[in-house]
């Protein structure tokens, strides 16, 4: 089943309550980016804009950390009210611990893997996650363009996690090229650009899951 989940790092801020009303029941999930400016190259927001939304709407907090040590913080994300939480293979951590701690706490737990990690990381963590998520950007900023190596990835991950584990695909992408993706076995989609970023984000976010339907892989 598809799943739209835009990211709110495109938005604009100063209106954030009112955008994610236009669009709260045309997606599944708000996308949370949160980066620390020493896993990625720059900083974005953390639990207070987290706590704000989750104030405001009742929708899942897909929630992405691009952070060094998440094990430090993810009962602040629990308590919050972050629904997915997802973790990078490539932070320096216990990672596998951080999944199990995440399914403890009745979350959803996410790996995310950059467009060069092998998809043979996933090995370690079976069974302890619930979504994958592969990144089609190097993390740390929207609006960059898709990488098709890491496009290319997902079959094998599909292959890989079976049917019931979602696949997540992050950066760069948009109605004109959302195909490549869902036809390869994603099933969550997030944009930034391509949904908060545009002039009419509910028509872009309608638009994106008529688009994603009729490429899905069933
Ligand atoms: C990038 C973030 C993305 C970003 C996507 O590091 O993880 O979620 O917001 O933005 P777009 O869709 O603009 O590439
Ligand atoms: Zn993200």
């Amino acid at each position: 089943m598809i799943k739209i989940s835009p990211s709110l790092l495109s938005v604009d801020f100063t209106k954030m309550g009112e955008e994610i009303k236009k669009i709260e029941s045309n997606v599944d999930m708000l996308h949370l980016d949160v980066m620390d400016g020493h896993f990625v190259p720059n900083i974005s927001f953390g639990m207070p804009v987290i706590k704000a939304v989750r104030g405001i709407t009742n929708i899942t907090l897909d929630t992405h950390l691009m952070i060094s040590n998440p094990s430090k913080y993810l009962d602040e994300f629990v308590k919050i009210g972050s629904d997915i939480i997802t973790v990078h293979a490539e932070a320096p951590d216990e990672i596998l611990e951080c999944l199990k701690h995440i399914k403890k706490s009745g979350k959803k737990a996410g790996i995310a893997i950059n467009p060069d990690t092998p998809n043979s990381i996933l090995d370690k963590y079976a069974g302890y996650f619930d979504m994958v998520l592969q990144m089609t950007v190097f993390p740390g900023f929207g609006g960059q363009g898709m990488i098709m190596e890491a496009v290319n990835k997902i079959p094998e991950i599909r292959k890989m996690v079976g049917n019931d584990i979602d696949i997540e695909v992050d950066g760069g992408i948009y109605i004109e090229n959302v195909h490549e993706v869902v036809s390869k076995g994603a099933n969550v989609i997030v944009s930034g650009t391509g949904i908060f970023g545009q002039p009419d984000i509910k028509k872009a976010a309608v638009d994106m899951r008529r688009a994603c339907e009729s490429y899905e892989v069933k």
